[in-house]
């Protein structure tokens, strides 16, 4: 589904990926791990369309990179960045309807699927954004993408600032997403989780790819037990 060959991207002159090639097939959950300013949030960022590449990037065999972000939408890749990023001053079902907005209006069906998703976020459905707790905005987050119908899921740190428990269970549904036929890809420094839902993994370090292999050969990789799961 998703094709990046020697792919590089740069903020000015700080090159910030360099010759990454990775895939994603229709179906799998894949992993990204690496720590703090590896690149993780640039490779998301550029497969959205923020950020101008160089190299191959391909969506379903024809070229993604020079399509505009908004054409990325339509086409269904949908980017739940880090940070959550939804609209503090909007309700839970407002929120939501940003996300459908590229379709047009979302339909009670979508509306419906991110409610047995989330339970939650259907009992705080006039609620505003702000006053959300961080799991619950997660949840949003990934709900406000949902809307759009995606076929490619981007998730960016899902697991960012939530306590064990919370992240956990956004972990879960995110698993669930997955079953349901959805293709995903995520960025994690949290090895454990993000190698708990995924088929497939790559670890980046200073912009590059070091290690690609199996969720179960990472976990068991000496060098991701020693650098990313801490034993
Ligand atoms: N807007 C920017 N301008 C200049 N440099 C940037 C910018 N955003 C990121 N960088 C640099 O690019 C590199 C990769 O950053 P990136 O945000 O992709 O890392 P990351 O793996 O997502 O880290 P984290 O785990 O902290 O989110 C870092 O060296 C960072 O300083
Ligand atoms: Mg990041």
């Amino acid at each position: 589904m998703l094709q990046c060959r020697n792919l590089g991207a740069a903020y000015g002159d700080i090159v910030a990926l360099r010759g990454i090639d990775l895939e994603v097939h229709t179906g799998e959950a894949v992993a990204l791990i690496g720590v703090n300013g590896a690149g993780k949030t640039t490779l998301l960022r550029a497969i959205s369309g923020l950020l101008p590449t160089t190299g191959e990037l391909a969506y379903d065999g024809r070229p993604l990179d020079t399509l505009p972000i908004q054409r990325r939408v339509k086409a269904g890749i949908a980017h739940v960045p880090e940070g959550r990023r939804i609209f503090p001053g909007l309700t839970v079902k407002e929120n939501l309807e940003v996300g459908s907005s590229v379709r047009g209006r979302g339909t009670s069906d979508d509306f419906e699927r991110v409610y047995d998703l989330f339970p939650r976020l259907k009992e705080r459905i006039g609620q505003l954004g702000w006053s959300l707790s961080g799991g619950e905005q997660q949840m949003l987050a990934i709900g406000r993408a949902l809307m759009a119908r995606p076929r490619l899921l981007l998730l960016d740190e899902p697991s960012l600032g939530l306590a064990p428990r919370l992240a956990e269970e956004v972990y879960a549904r995110i698993a669930c997403i997955n079953e349901g036929g959805m293709t995903v890809l995520l960025v994690e420094q949290n090895t454990v989780l993000a190698l708990g839902v995924a088929n497939r993994g790559y670890v980046i370090e200073n912009g590059s790819i070091v290690l690609t292999d199996t969720a179960e050969a990472l976990r068991l990789h000496p060098r991701v037990r020693d650098a990313y799961l801490g034993r």
